[in-house]
């Protein structure tokens, strides 16, 4: 059975017929127990002919007929003292043919009706009922028909509620697969069926992420490494030519250098972003960090005449991998030197809630255009004016650090403060 319908169908039908089976099977044992010797209605019987036997003993044919006209008028069938012979004590008629034949076949049976029949201990009175007999089985039939078909349908119903959705999921996955990145299932359902749905629209957009930053980025750096690759070889036939060695030489070590650090910027991208696992997670008060980074970018700030401030105004401790938070770090406080203009300061804080620490530079520089702002995280990205300035690196540091803080599930964010420009990375408490 390769259909879900099928199987749906199958299943529930199955359980139905099963459960009337069942069914039947307990009422039968049930109405057995009940009308067999010793049974409840066998002694409810002998209750109501001790109730006669008394009328007709203390008072007579009159109050024998007052006792059987009340049996008859609660009871369902008809009711009858007889004596041993089969005489009705009531009306005096010969009904021994009722006597013998509720002693033939299980159940007795008397010109249709089913006999039930009691007698006194000593034999003298017998208390005889003649009552309709049950339905046959085959009369229920139409019923049990009319229930399963109507279980067929609410089950046809419930095996397409589940088996529609998984079909177009099916579609939408074959349609990704093909390459269509936009496609989504877009589901509404509540249940798991729609939670799957979101799954791998979830998936889906993720992997449309990856794929287009991983394009963007395959474009970027390509562009990238065309420059120094020109410069290198114009430096390489002044070298030839030796028409001015020294600037050669010069030109060669300095495009050199960008293309080493270009290339380890990239593989630590790609290392912090594709290998969630290779990262040291640990607990961290992240002041150490903080400071580290200070004292590391002591040199860079001396050179521009930089004062650096830094103000930590509570211990934070983090759970975060050492390196790429002080490389996340470091990356924003070397902007600020870079960017801030010369003998300016560069104020670093450290703050915590109850639930983030909260690391924040802010520089004296010319802060970054508005439009720009969230755009300075991307891969390359670097606004114009740093574009065409020697201070100007290769538009990776932010972006390394971007992807260092959301692999800490914590946030990285700029605005401008000015004059100058505030970067703010929040970092979820240990
Ligand atoms: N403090 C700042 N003041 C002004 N502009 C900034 C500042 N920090 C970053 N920017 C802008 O954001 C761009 C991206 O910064 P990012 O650190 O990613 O690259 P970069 O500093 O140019 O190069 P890299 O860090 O790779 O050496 C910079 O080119 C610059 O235009
Ligand atoms: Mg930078």
């Amino acid at each position: 059975m390769r259909s879900v319908y099928a199987k749906v169908l199958a299943w529930s039908l199955g359980t139905l017929v099963l459960s009337l089976v069942a069914f039947l099977g307990v009422s039968i044992f049930v109405s057995m127990r009940n009308t067999g010797r010793g049974g409840p209605f066998e002694r409810f019987e002998i209750s109501l002919m001790s109730f006669a036997v008394d009328a007709h003993e203390s008072g007579g044919a009159p109050a024998l007929r007052t006792a059987m006209t009340r049996i008859d008028g609660q009871l369902p069938g008809r009711h009858f003292l007889l004596a041993s012979d089969g005489r009705d004590l009531l009306t005096g008629e010969d009904r021994s043919a009722i006597l013998a034949a509720s002693r033939a076949g299980f159940p007795p049976r008397y010109r249709g009706h089913i006999v039930d029949a009691v007698h006194t201990s000593d034999g003298r009175y017998f208390y005889v009922s003649l009552v309709d007999p049950p339905l046959e089985f085959w009369r229920y039939v139409p019923y049990y028909l009319l229930i399963l078909a109507a279980v067929a349908v609410l089950c046809w119903l419930l095996a397409s509620q589940i088996a529609r959705p998984l079909v177009a999921l099916t579609r939408t996955v074959e349609r990704f697969g093909a390459g269509d990145l936009a496609a989504r299932t877009t589901s509404r359902r509540k249940d798991e069926i729609g939670e799957l749905g979101r799954a791998f629209d979830r998936m889906a957009e993720r992997i449309a992420t990856l794929l287009t930053a991983e394009r963007r980025l395959l474009q970027d750096v390509s562009h990238e490494l065309r420059t120094p690759l020109a410069r290198l070889s114009f430096a390489a036939e002044l070298a030839c030519a030796g028409e001015d060695r020294a600037e050669a030489q010069e030109i060669l070590r300095k495009e050199i250098r960008r293309l080493s650090d270009l290339v380890g910027a990239l593989l630590q991208v790609t290392r912090s972003e594709g290998e969630p696992a290779s990262s040291n997670m640990e607990p961290l008060p992240l002041d150490e960090v903080v400071e580290e980074v200070v004292s590391d970018c002591w040199f860079e700030s001396d050179s521009r005449d930089c004062r650096i401030q830094y103000q930590p105004r509570s211990e934070a401790c983090v759970c975060g991998d050492r390196e790429l938070l002080r490389r996340a770090l470091e990356n924003v406080v070397m902007n600020a030197i870079r960017y801030a203009p010369q003998g300016s300061a560069v104020e670093i804080s450290l703050a915590a809630d109850e639930s983030l620490a909260r690391v924040s530079v802010r520089d004296y520089g010319p802060g970054v255009p508005e439009e720009a702002l969230s755009k300075i995280f991307l891969p390359f990205f670097r606004v114009d004016s740093a574009r065409h300035t020697d201070t100007g690196g290769m538009g990776l540091g932010l972006s390394i650090a971007s992807r260092s803080v959301s692999l800490h599930h914590g946030q990285i964010r700029a605005e401008n403060a000015l004059p100058g420009l505030r970067v703010t990375i929040e970092i979820p408490l240990a």
